[in-house]
């Protein structure tokens, strides 16, 4: 979702803003903009289309100076357009926003009525005139900021410069990610450190309402009560090259063939013999889990679907029951809450909105604790959880989940022997026995991967397909789900997943011989009932892909695809049979000619409800 980035420099900051915008493309975005104080006056450039628009732009009419904002806009009010865009200016102040700001309507009508015109549809610009209107009744820029921002409700992450202020950069956020970025005599702000990594590795996290002045050489961070909050800097554990494709064509590519590694860092000193190291989970003490009864596990999107694997694996190896929500839908039903019970949130970038809500709301319900399953260090979600797993996938650029997922999914098994360790519900041996399993993964996955030549020439006869169906049973039911929303995001083919048992309770109606069923099948203790499943269509004329293991190979025939993938442990099922349907989806969307790793109107960090 939306970008910023902005910079205060003894040098021109636009080649700085511009590189950073860059990186922030893979958050998904429809305008584009810039502004810098040049001369005392600023100068504001924007496009409808994509940042390398906005630089050519910039090297066409010019555009430079010492103090910039710069931001990609994901529509929220208002078309994309050149004037609903970002920076929005009035009088002497620039503005860039992510976020929404809910009672926008109220406060623009009390604007209109003292006079203020709109130019935009944005509620943008009505904080940005609520700011200007409060300067007259203020001795500084701050304190009509602070004035303004205690007046809205919504989400915000701002940066605002002021021409009569030309080294001074005024940030602040509420519910929209934020990170101060620490030069020698230039500082920068950005909506994540990705952004910045060219110009710096230290930086300063913003949190819940909190606004910072930024000039070349300080930091000042106060709340919305102006308060002084001191702050401690951190280093970035990324480096510039995390958003390189390297020699792939897209990120999703790079990212799906980077899942050996990133499993392997992410079981890096975290196994012993017969158990996972307790300090895999950041603030977990020895006895955190002996009482625990219930689980609740909260995300959105592909998190919502490895937390459902979750559910099985927690249920089978700890004998707790586990509840699996839509973040959306958690945050608005009334959960009756267990005795002991503990909050899991699953994310990718720790700041999806409706997750992050539904962890406050579950601190006032009476969860014993919560932990997050997170890939982003520093995050909202894991600055606000007691407990924390790092999936240590690093930076994920496509749009489309998928080493977020396995190393979610790795997370999730790691976390259930724990639990299962200080409940005593698996002896040592059975501990021993996973996590020997679990040591096979990456060189596994490695193999999973090499069945990638099979699946382009599968995606060959899929990717004129407009529909499909994925069925999977038990635990890979969950994994049908995550396959179709995987074909569906990226290469627009419709695809609904289903466990199998349920085709003939209603989807069994749509088979027919234009209609691709895609099964998948390990070797496991379901595998009879599938086949039952599965003769279901063939009898139908239904067109059979089976993703199925070398140990029972399911005979292939006209209407039968067989994909026979190597041969592993019942527990890593869920996770290597990710790969196939990964790599399905995305060589349909490179055939289908989609914007792989941003298909349209979706954004990787969804930080608004
Ligand atoms: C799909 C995808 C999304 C995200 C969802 C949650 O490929 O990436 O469904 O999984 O938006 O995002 P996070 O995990 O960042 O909370």
């Amino acid at each position: 979702m939306c970008g910023i980035v902005g910079a205060t420099a003894q040098r021109n900051v636009a080649p700085i803003i511009l590189t950073g915008l860059s990186r922030l493309e893979y958050r998904g975005y429809d305008s584009a903009g810039i502004c810098t104080l040049e001369n005392d006056e600023f100068n504001c450039l924007k496009t409808t289309s994509k940042v390398a628009t906005l630089i050519n732009k910039v090297k066409e009419r010019g555009c430079k100076g010492f103090l910039g904002i710069a931001h990609t806009r994901w529509a929220t009010h208002g078309i994309p357009s050149e004037t609903n865009a970002h920076p929005h200016i009035c009088g002497n102040l620039a503005l860039v926003h992510n976020g929404i700001i809910e009672n926008f309507k109220e406060l623009k009508a009390k604007l209109q009525e003292k006079g203020y015109v709109f130019k935009s549809e944005t509620d943008t610009e009505v904080l940005l005139c609520l700011i200007h209107y409060h300067q007259q009744d203020s001795n500084s820029l701050k304190e009509a900021l602070l004035k303004a921002l205690n007046e809205v409700t919504g989400s915000y992450a701002i940066a605002l410069i002021n021409k009569s202020e030309p080294g001074v950069l005024y940030t602040a956020r509420s519910g929209s990610p934020l990170v101060i970025g620490l030069g020698i005599g230039e500082n920068f702000v950005a909506s994540d450190v990705l952004a910045l990594l060219p110009v710096t590795r230290r930086f300063i996290y913003l949190d819940e309402q909190e606004v910072a002045i930024v000039t070349t050489d300080k930091i000042d961070v106060c709340g919305l009560d102006g308060k002084e909050h001191i702050k401690k800097a951190q280093d970035a554990d990324l480096d510039a090259e995390s958003i390189s494709k390297g020699s792939f064509d897209h990120f999703m590519q790079k990212e799906i063939f980077e899942q050996p590694s990133s499993l392997r860092n992410t079981l890096t000193e975290r196994l012993d013999d017969d158990s996972v190291r307790l300090e895999t989970v950041i603030g977990l003490k020895k006895d955190s889990f002996k009482d625990l009864q219930n689980i609740q596990i909260v995300a959105c999107g592909t998190s919502f679907h490895a937390g459902l694997v979750g559910k099985y694996w927690f249920e089978e190896l700890t004998h707790i029951p586990c509840n699996v929500d839509i973040a959306s839908e958690y945050r608005y039903r009334h959960a009756v809450v267990g005795n002991n019970s503990l909050f899991i949130t699953i994310s990718q970038s720790g700041e999806t909105a409706d997750t992050l809500a539904s962890l406050r709301l579950a601190k006032t319900q009476g969860y014993k604790n919560s932990l997050c399953i997170c890939n982003v260090n520093g995050s909202s979600l894991v600055r606000e959880s007691d407990f924390t797993l790092l999936t240590r996938a690093g930076a994920e650029i496509g749009v489309a989940s998928t080493k977020a997922f396995t190393t979610q999914l790795l997370s999730l098994l790691m976390l259930a022997l724990i639990i299962a360790e200080q409940k005593g519900s698996l002896t040592a041996q059975k501990r021993h026995e996973l996590i020997e399993s679990i040591r096979q993964l990456p060189s596994l996955c490695e193999k999973f991967l090499s069945k990638d030549k099979d699946i382009l020439a599968l995606a060959s006869e899929f990717a004129d397909k407009h529909h499909c169906l994925f069925l999977g049973r038990g635990v890979m039911y969950p994994i049908a789900l995550e396959g179709a929303l995987k074909l569906k995001e990226i290469s627009y083919i419709h695809a609904e997943g289903y466990a199998a048992g349920e085709l003939k309770h209603g989807p069994i109606a749509l088979i027919d011989r234009n209609m691709p069923v895609v099964v998948v099948a390990p070797d496991n203790a379901l595998m009879g009932k599938l086949v039952s499943n599965i003769e279901e269509v063939r009898a139908r004329g239904g067109k059979l892909y089976i993703f199925n293991s070398e140990e029972h190979v399911l005979k292939a025939d006209t209407q039968t695809k067989v994909i026979s993938l190597s041969d592993c442990p019942e527990i890593l099922q869920p996770i290597l049979f990710t790969i196939p349907l990964q790599l399905l989806a995305y060589h349909c969307a490179v055939i289908n000619g989609t914007d792989v790793d941003q298909p349209r109107n979706l954004a990787k960090s969804v930080t608004v409800e």
